[in-house]
C-alpha cells in the first residue's frame, strides 16, 4: 500500500520534469546600470549554468533593460553576494523554481466532458485534439500537414473559416515557436475553439470566418515542445543535432531568412539564440516558410510567444522603421487597448528592435519583407512573476483578453484589403 502510494506520488510529480531537477533554483531580475554590471553578468554566465529567461542570451543584455535569469541552487548565494558587492540591484522573482513547477498545473479540473482548454496539454493530446476538432467541424476546419519536424513529428496547420469554394484572404497565426512558452500553444487551441463555438452566434466572429480564413499552426516547434514536457521545462530551441558540437538545437526565431544572423543572434550552437548553420536550416522553419510563400492570399502574420506582455512589429533586424510604421503603431495601440479592456492587463507595443531588443532571423520580419504588411509578434503574460511557469489558472483570462486583440487586428485587416 505504502509502496503503491509512493509510486503514484513520484509519477504525479514527474510530469514536466525530472524530480527535483530545479529544487532551490532561483530566478533573479537584475538591473544593470553600467559597464561593470554588464561585465559581471557576462562573467557569471560564462562560469555558471545561467539560463536567461529575458532577454534570452547574454549577448542581448544591455543597461536599459532588466535581465531575468535562472541560477542553480548551489550557485545562487554566491551570485547574490557578488551582485551586492558591485551594487548591481536585483529582485528575486522566483525563490524556488521547483515549487512553482507544480503550481503551474493548477487549472480548472471541473471540466469533466470534452477537452479542457484550461490545462496545458502534451503533444500527443494536442494531436488527438487536432484530429477531433477537424472531424467535428467539417464546414469550418480543414487540417493540413505542412511538414515534419527534425525528429519526424507532423507539423499541422488548421485552416479555420467557412468553406466557400474559393480562395479567401487569410490570416496566418502560429504558436509554439519556442518550446517553453506553453501559454502560446494553449492560446492557439483556445482561438480555434472560440472560432467554432461562436460561429453562427457571435456576429463579429461569424463575419470574420465568412470572409477570411485563419491558418493556425498550434505548435511549430513540436520536438522542442515534447522535450520541454519530458526532459527540460525551460528548453527553447529545436532539437536538431549540431555537427561538431555537443549542444543541441537552433532558435527557430533566429533561423528565418531575414538578415539572417546579422544581429541579436549567436553563431554558437550552445547559445539559446543560435541562428543555425544557415537560414531555414530547421525543417520546422522551412515548413512554415514554404507554406507561407506558396499560399498567396495571406494578408497578416501573427505569432504568439511569452512572456513580457508586448505587441511587437517589424523591424527586429534594424532600428529603421518600416514604411507603414504609423499604421502598424496605431493597430498595435488599438490591439493592446482592446486587450486591456477585459482585465486591465497592460501591454507595451512598438517596433521590436526598440521595445525588446534588436535581433535578426525572426519570422515576423521575414513575413513582412515577403510582402505581408500586417505582421505582429505577441508576447503574452506575464511580466515575470511566473514567467514561463504561468499557472493554468491564468490560461482563461490570458486567452480571453488576447482574443480581443487578435479579433481587432483581423477585423482591421478585413476592412483594409490590399
Ligand atoms: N522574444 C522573441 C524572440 O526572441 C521576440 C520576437 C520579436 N521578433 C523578433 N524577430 N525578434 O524571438
Ligand atoms: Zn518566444
Amino acid at each position: 500500500m505504502k509502496a503503491f502510494f509512493f509510486l503514484g506520488f513520484v509519477a504525479a510529480f514527474s510530469v514536466g520534469a525530472t524530480v527535483g531537477k530545479y529544487a532551490g533554483d532561483k530566478v533573479l531580475r537584475l538591473k544593470p546600470e553600467n559597464e561593470e554590471h554588464l561585465q559581471y553578468i557576462r562573467d557569471v554566465s560564462r562560469s555558471a549554468k545561467v539560463d536567461f529567461w529575458q532577454p534570452h542570451s547574454v549577448e542581448l543584455v544591455t543597461t536599459n533593460r532588466s535581465v531575468d535569469f535562472r541560477v542553480d541552487a548551489d550557485r545562487a548565494s554566491d551570485i547574490q553576494a557578488g551582485l551586492e558587492k558591485i551594487g548591481l540591484k536585483y529582485d528575486i522573482l522566483i525563490e524556488d523554481v521547483q515549487s512553482l513547477m507544480a503550481k503551474q498545473f493548477d487549472g480548472n479540473k471541473m471540466n469533466s466532458t470534452g477537452y479542457n482548454y484550461e490545462k496545458y496539454h502534451r503533444w500527443d493530446e494536442i494531436v488527438c485534439w487536432i484530429a477531433k476538432i477537424t472531424v467535428e467541424n467539417p464546414t469550418l476546419i480543414s487540417r493540413f500537414e505542412i511538414g515534419r519536424s527534425y525528429e519526424g513529428r507532423h507539423i499541422y496547420l488548421l485552416r479555420v473559416g467557412k468553406r466557400t469554394g474559393h480562395v479567401k484572404p487569410a490570416i496566418f497565426l502560429d504558436c509554439g515557436i519556442h518550446a517553453r512558452e506553453w501559454i502560446s500553444p494553449a492560446f492557439c487551441q483556445w482561438f480555434v475553439k472560440e472560432a467554432v463555438r461562436s460561429y453562427g452566434s457571435d456576429s463579429a466572429m461569424t463575419n470574420l470566418l465568412n470572409k477570411l480564413d485563419f491558418l493556425v499552426v498550434p505548435v511549430i516547434n513540436v520536438d522542442g515542445y515534447v522535450y520541454s514536457w519530458t526532459k527540460d521545462r525551460f528548453w527553447r530551441k529545436t532539437r536538431s543535432r549540431n555537427p561538431g558540437s555537443h549542444c543541441v538545437g537552433t532558435d527557430p526565431n533566429r533561423n528565418f531568412d531575414a538578415r539572417w544572423c546579422s544581429i541579436g543572434a549567436s553563431r554558437n550552437p550552445c547559445a539559446d539564440i543560435y541562428c543555425g548553420p544557415r537560414a531555414e536550416s530547421e525543417q520546422e522553419v522551412k515548413a512554415v516558410a514554404n507554406f507561407i510563400r506558396n499560399y498567396k492570399s495571406i494578408k497578416a502574420y501573427l505569432t504568439i510567444h511569452s512572456y513580457s506582455q508586448m505587441c511587437l512589429f517589424p523591424y527586429s533586424y534594424t532600428y529603421l522603421l518600416t514604411s507603414n510604421y504609423k499604421e502598424l503603431n496605431i493597430i498595435a495601440f488599438n490591439a493592446v487597448e482592446a486587450l486591456s479592456s477585459l482585465h486591465g492587463t497592460r501591454y507595451e507595443y512598438g517596433p521590436a528592435s526598440i521595445i525588446i531588443y534588436p535581433s535578426a532571423g525572426g519570422s515576423d520580419d521575414w513575413a513582412y519583407d515577403l510582402g505581408i504588411k500586417y505582421s505582429f509578434t505577441f508576447e503574452l503574460r506575464d511580466t515575470g512573476k511566473y514567467g514561463f511557469l504561468l499557472p493554468e489558472s491564468q490560461i482563461r483570462p490570458t486567452c480571453e483578453e488576447t482574443m480581443l486583440a487578435i479579433n481587432y487586428i483581423a477585423t482591421y485587416v478585413l476592412n483594409h484589403p490590399y
